[in-house]
């Protein structure tokens, strides 16, 4: 992408009503638009973070035995007063009804749906276990919006339903999704804490949550600077009585033992081996998505912008041309043909902006490499490559540009 064409505004002064750094960053760098409290637009390089993220999760997901699906965001009251849920949720759920007079809802949850799938289609012990996902829109009427993308009223959601015959079938599925669970932050460059939560209006035995931490974050966790853990409840150290130390986390994923709540309000059963009819065993695996973006960042920054983490940065590298010199525009074309014909996404600033203008922007966009083709270094044959994340700079020669990105993007 040519940055001269590319829709993007990049802004220089501090948005107003930006509470966190990440919610700072995400309008600064022309990821975002506020529509309106806790609605947003995602402009085309957030949208290109958004895709990275999702297509590692789907990656992790599909290695780890889900199957994807899309579900309907509208979905008719009826199936959430079978759970009782319609009253639990009531506070955030957008309801209305539709012109033949059904009561609906936008989907804050997907729970009663796929049960109701699986109560259709589920029928013998031999068709499971299975693990259903989507990566879907949520609807949820928050009372308090909060930090851009970090609690919004409208956002993504990967979440996962296992269905298992008995508890050791939910135990394994639910090992599996913990395990997709840790790949997908690591890829995405965030250190998650993993400690075991409340059920709470989802229900089920066990539950566990994945935090990271930030700014924007609403929860807390408990460090011991001694033993290097992480705790829910604040006070002294239950292993080494050290004083713990209180940080704000984003809760990022959190997974679910579900058992029978679900399969046996809405009627989800099978015949097991012995011929009896049972209950399906269920979890529920959810990742906030879209809030992904403001913890990646908030964990992935510095005083000029953000430092996207490789794998889910929105182009792979940035080509800046500083100046306009004939052989400078040119083989920078060139250069961002290559490397674009190498499958890597590749952002070119070929406007005609100032030298400062150009690095400022490259650094609050926040592209790994920046490769950095000036008079002078391209007169003896060379290109310069900053390192975003600490500004390291190395001169390689402009024959080995190519080999360089193909060692170095993306890995
Ligand atoms: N309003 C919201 N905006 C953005 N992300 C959200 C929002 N609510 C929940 N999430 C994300 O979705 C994940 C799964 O949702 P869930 O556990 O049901 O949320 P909660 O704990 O807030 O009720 C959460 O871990 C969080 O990352
Ligand atoms: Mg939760
Ligand atoms: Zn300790």
């Amino acid at each position: 992408m040519r940055l001269s064409r590319f829709f993007l505004s990049t802004q220089r002064q501090t948005p107003k009503d930006a509470e966190t750094v990440s919610h700072r960053l995400c309008i600064k760098s022309g990821l975002l638009n506020a529509l309106s409290a806790g609605i947003f637009s995602y402009l085309p390089l957030g949208l290109m973070a958004l895709r990275k993220i999702e297509n590692i999760i789907r990656e992790y997901m599909n290695m780890y035995d889900g199957q994807e699906v899309l579900l309907p965001a509208l979905q008719p009251l009826e199936i959430w007063q079978k759970t009782g849920r319609d009253k639990v949720l009531e506070e955030i759920m957008f309801t209305f009804k539709d012109r033949r007079g059904r009561d609906i809802c936008l989907g804050p949850t997907h729970e009663e749906v796929i049960t109701d799938l699986a109560k259709k289609f589920i029928s013998s012990y031999k068709q499971m276990p299975v693990i259903l996902y989507q990566i879907q829109t949520k609807f949820r009427d928050e009372i308090r919006p909060k930090a851009g993308l970090v609690r919004s009223c409208e956002f993504i959601m990967k979440d996962a339903y296992s269905f298992d015959r008995d508890q050791e079938g939910l135990n394994l599925s639910y090992s599996k999704m913990k395990e997709a669970y840790q790949n997908i932050f690591r890829e995405c460059g965030l250190p998650a804490i993993i400690l075991g939560a409340d059920t709470g209006a989802m229900g089920g035995s066990e539950s566990e949550e994945f935090l990271v931490k930030g700014e924007s974050g609403e929860d807390k966790v408990f460090f011991c600077p001694n033993c290097g853990r992480y705790f829910k409840q604040r006070g002294s150290c239950p292993v080494c009585a050290a004083q713990l130390e209180e940080i704000n986390a984003l809760e990022i994923g959190h997974i679910f033992k579900l058992g029978t709540k679900y399969s046996q309000a809405l009627g989800a059963y099978f015949l097991d081996a012995d011929g009896r009819r049972k209950e399906i065993i269920m979890g529920c695996y959810g990742i906030g998505v879209s809030r992904l973006i403001p913890a990646v960042i908030e964990n992935n920054y510095d005083q000029e912008g953000i430092i996207w983490p490789k794998k889910i940065a929105p182009f792979d590298v940035e080509i800046l041309v500083l100046g306009q010199a004939e052989d400078l525009v040119s083989y920078s074309r060139e250069l961002y043909g290559k490397i674009s014909s190498l499958n890597y996404d590749v952002l070119l600033d070929d406007r005609n902006e100032s030298v400062g203008v150009k690095f400022n922007d490259a650094y609050l966009l926040g592209m790994p490499y920046l490769f950095v083709l000036g008079k002078g270094s391209f007169s003896q044959g060379k290109v310069e490559i900053v390192f975003r994340k600490n500004k390291q700079k190395i001169l390689v020669n402009k024959e080995s540009v190519l080999d360089w990105a193909r060692d170095y993007l993306r890995k």
